[in-house]
């Protein structure tokens, strides 16, 4: 006898994208016993005026999610008695969206949360689409899918932070290079103006958030490879964000320069491909020192990447046309040429 039981998890999440929300009245539309919100001390500083609308609790601004911090997060649900009717809102970067939506798929066996992201980072990225991550020995090792109820995106936050630009230039590279022609067109143009032009800033977090928005809509659990594509050069972020530590969305503009040169290496693009993706990759607007030294810690670590699906190692590469395709056990030698190149390139 074979049983099945179909079941829908909540995968619906709400996302407003506007300039001065009012948080307490956006979120008094919805309906829920309790609120808490999460979020770190410099962010608490800077907005307490606007988020001053539930019990709050802050943790660390550091860029580390560990597990001590999730039991910190939980303890508080329960000492302001949250149930599965209640509401946790996270107010921060990728960091506090990670940390709380992992805590709110945990509590109780899942609790609804709010996110309210505070980065461009966070905004264009890592507050879609549901995938919630601590560290654990490796870099988001643990975690979870837990899509938040509702997504509050205000671009008006992001500026208080002037990192926060450069920070998310590495993710708007990789949108302009996977995402349709539309898109990538349209963000192409916007991106020299970004960091100076807020209206092109607000224009480019929606061309972002649409597209992802699609993509995660038509695989959700990240399980049919539509998603896949998202993670174009973080196989070698992930490695480069270890070695050296710098933050996520830095560490991407790396990666996918690591990815456009070893598609180069292994013939997969020609040369004027390559170039019109070296004019993308241009903006990523920050210095940085990388070593040829660390190539034996880098290999280490890519062999390690959690998605290298047990083989030596595993690429996301992109093609002639423009198309992403994984390859595995890659020689380590072109490997090695592609991460001098690289080096070269930032020495
Ligand atoms: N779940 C996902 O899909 C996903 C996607 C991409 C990245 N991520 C995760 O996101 C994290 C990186 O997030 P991030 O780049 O947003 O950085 P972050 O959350 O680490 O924040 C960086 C710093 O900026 C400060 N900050 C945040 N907003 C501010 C503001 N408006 N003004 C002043 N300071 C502010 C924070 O206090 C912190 O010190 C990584 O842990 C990464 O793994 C997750
Ligand atoms: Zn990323």
């Amino acid at each position: 006898m074979e049983i099945s039981i179909n079941i829908k998890k909540r995968i619906k999440s709400k996302i407003i994208i506007s300039e001065k929300i009012d948080f307490k009245k956006e979120i008094g539309k919805f309906k829920y016993d309790r609120a808490v919100i999460v979020t770190d001390k410099k962010i608490f500083k800077i907005f307490k005026d606007r988020i001053n609308i539930a019990p709050l609790i802050t943790i660390n601004s550091d860029r580390t999610k560990e597990f001590d911090e999730i039991k910190g997060i939980i303890r508080f649900f329960i000492k302001n008695k949250m149930t599965r009717n209640s509401l946790a809102i996270a107010v921060g970067g990728g960091k506090i969206s990670d940390m709380t939506g992992f805590a709110s798929s945990i509590y109780l066996r899942g609790i609804r949360w709010i996110s309210i992201p505070t980065t461009l980072l966070a905004q264009i990225d890592a507050s879609i689409g549901g995938k919630t991550a601590i560290d654990f020995e490796a870099k988001n090792i643990i975690g979870s899918f837990h899509n938040p109820f509702a997504i509050l995106i205000d671009p008006s936050l992001v500026i208080s932070r002037k990192e926060n630009l450069n920070e998310a230039m590495g993710e708007i590279i990789k949108y302009a290079i996977i995402a349709d022609k539309n898109t990538s067109q349209n963000l192409q143009k916007l991106m020299p103006l970004i960091k100076k032009d807020f209206n092109a800033l607000k224009k480019a977090i929606i061309l972002c958030v649409k597209f992802k928005s699609k993509m995660v809509s038509k695989d959700p659990f990240d399980e049919k490879g539509i998603r896949e594509k998202l993670n174009f050069g973080h196989t070698a972020a992930h490695a480069i964000e270890t070695i050296y530590k710098i933050p996520h969305g830095n560490a991407v503009s790396l990666g996918i320069k690591f990815a456009v040169k070893l598609s180069r290496e292994l013939n997969l693009i020609n040369l004027d491909n390559y170039r019109k993706l070296s004019e993308i990759m241009k903006y990523d607007g920050f210095k940085i020192k990388l070593n040829k030294k660390d190539f034996e810690y880098f290999l280490k670590l890519v062999s390690k990447d959690k998605k290298n699906k047990g083989f030596s190692n595993y690429f996301l590469l992109i093609n002639d046309k423009m198309e992403l395709k994984g390859f595995k056990n890659i020689k380590e030698k072109t490997i090695e040429k592609t991460w001098e190149e690289l080096c070269e390139e930032y020495s």
